[in-house]
């Protein structure tokens, strides 16, 4: 396999974006990352995206996308797993690249949201429809009964998932691509209203439009293009059961483990290495699961890190300096895109007023449905 490096970087704001369709949102992050790219050239395009179908009516999107970037020919593939298809669609524009098979690809991630009459029902088509979604339950009532679980085996509480909450707000109010950029208090969390107990409204992610791209090449030719490359030093995906009755401890995210443990074999680097991390809180107790699943502290401790400042700018590992899908949004075909591109602007010391000082080894982890897949990328800046 060939190395492969991220060589440009692009994304919308996020946000409820009434003047702009699904494809003007492809098309502001693609020429983005393009034009970071310093190319106009792109081989292959890879475009995650949940449900275009049903959020807006449009399937089809590879060539639409292609046709509107202005690139009609070129070979475009949709990538959907759930929430994690952006995340997805980053890891098949990392394999054509590292197979040989082209020089020059655009990987992607497009959602439009808000313009949905159905939302609830259509991001629950994404957990078993036999087994889950016909007992009428939700995707904040199954985090809900994640949280519960996590509640009685770890002592994890209310406020500790609140502490999460106030962190990313924190965050996110200094991002400028965010959607809520309002700094949020412990008291403003857990006032809150209660929308699937014990989640409240300021423990979930928001209903979001939004894109984002980066444009990929071989290591060995990333200098053509930028004096900036960030490496890929690995790709690591897992799947798990849809249903989450069926997992062996629904207080533990597997999935996010697996996926984790094989990027950190691949990319030959462990927790302790990393500086920064964007993870999939979708829900305040998914990102608690996520400290422990990729063993950025033990099990049990997750609970622990948010209030300790242990994830917080300037702790031990930041995670979500971005504001996360929390503050920034989860317009959920582009968050996984969205996560990498934060790490590519750390790595490039690009990251603002929430640059993490020194950052080497970056990761993202992105997650579909309750944590039936996830997809961990590995960056290093050289
Ligand atoms: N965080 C902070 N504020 C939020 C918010 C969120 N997640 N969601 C909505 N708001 C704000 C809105 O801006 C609005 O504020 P305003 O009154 O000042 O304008 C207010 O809360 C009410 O907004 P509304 O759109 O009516 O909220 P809602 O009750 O319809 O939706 C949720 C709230 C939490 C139910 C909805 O955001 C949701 O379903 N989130 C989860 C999405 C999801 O499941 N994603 C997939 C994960 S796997």
């Amino acid at each position: 396999m060939r190395e492969v490096a991220v060589i440009g970087v692009g994304m919308t704001k996020f946000g409820e974006l009434w003047d702009m369709s699904l494809r003007d949102l492809f098309v502001e992050a693609a020429l983005g990352a393009m034009k970071g790219a310093g190319t106009d050239s792109i081989d292959s395009i890879y475009v995650g995206n949940m449900s275009g179908g049903q959020f807006v009516g449009q399937e089809h999107l590879g060539p639409l996308m292609a046709d509107h970037l202005g690139l009609g020919g070129v070979p475009a593939t949709r990538v959907e797993s759930a929430c994690a298809s952006g995340g997805m669609a980053l890891r098949s524009a990392y394999l054509e690249v590292a197979s040989g098979m082209s020089d020059l690809v655009l990987a992607s991630g497009v959602e439009k949201m808000n313009d949905g009459a159905d939302v609830t029902g259509v991001l629950a088509t994404a957990s078993d429809q036999e087994e889950e979604v016909y007992y009428g339950v939700t995707f904040p009532g199954l985090y809900a009964m994640i949280a519960r679980a996590h509640m009685e085996k770890y002592g994890t509480t209310e406020e500790d998932m609140s502490w999460v909450s106030v962190k990313a707000h924190r965050n996110g109010a200094k991002n400028p691509h965010a959607q809520f950029r309002r700094v949020m208090s412990l008291e403003d969390v857990l006032t809150s209203s209660v929308v699937a107990e014990p989640l409240r409204l300021l423990h979930c992610s928001p209903v979001t439009d939004g894109g984002a791209a980066m444009v990929l090449c071989p290591l060995d030719r990333a200098h053509e293009f930028t004096d900036k490359p960030v490496k890929i030093l690995a790709s690591g995906a897992a799947t798990s059961s849809l249903t989450l009755a069926d997992r062996a401890d629904p207080a533990d995210l597997d999935v996010v483990e697996l996926s984790g443990n094989r990027a950190y074999e691949m990319a030959g680097v462990t927790a302790e290495d990393i500086d920064v991390a964007e993870v999939h809180d979708c829900f305040a107790i998914a990102e608690i699961c996520c400290y422990e699943a990729l063993g950025f502290v033990e099990k049990g401790f997750g609970k622990d890190a948010a209030r300790e400042g242990i994830t917080d700018l300037g702790g031990k590992i930041p995670v979500n300096v971005s504001g996360g899908l929390k503050s920034k949004g989860h317009p959920v075909g582009a968050t996984g895109i969205a996560q990498a591109v934060t790490i590519i602007e750390q790595l490039r010391g690009e990251g603002g007023e929430v640059q993490v000082e020194g950052a080497k080894i970056g990761l993202a982890q992105n997650m579909g449905g309750s944590g039936a897949s996830s997809v961990v990328h590995i960056f290093q800046g050289v």
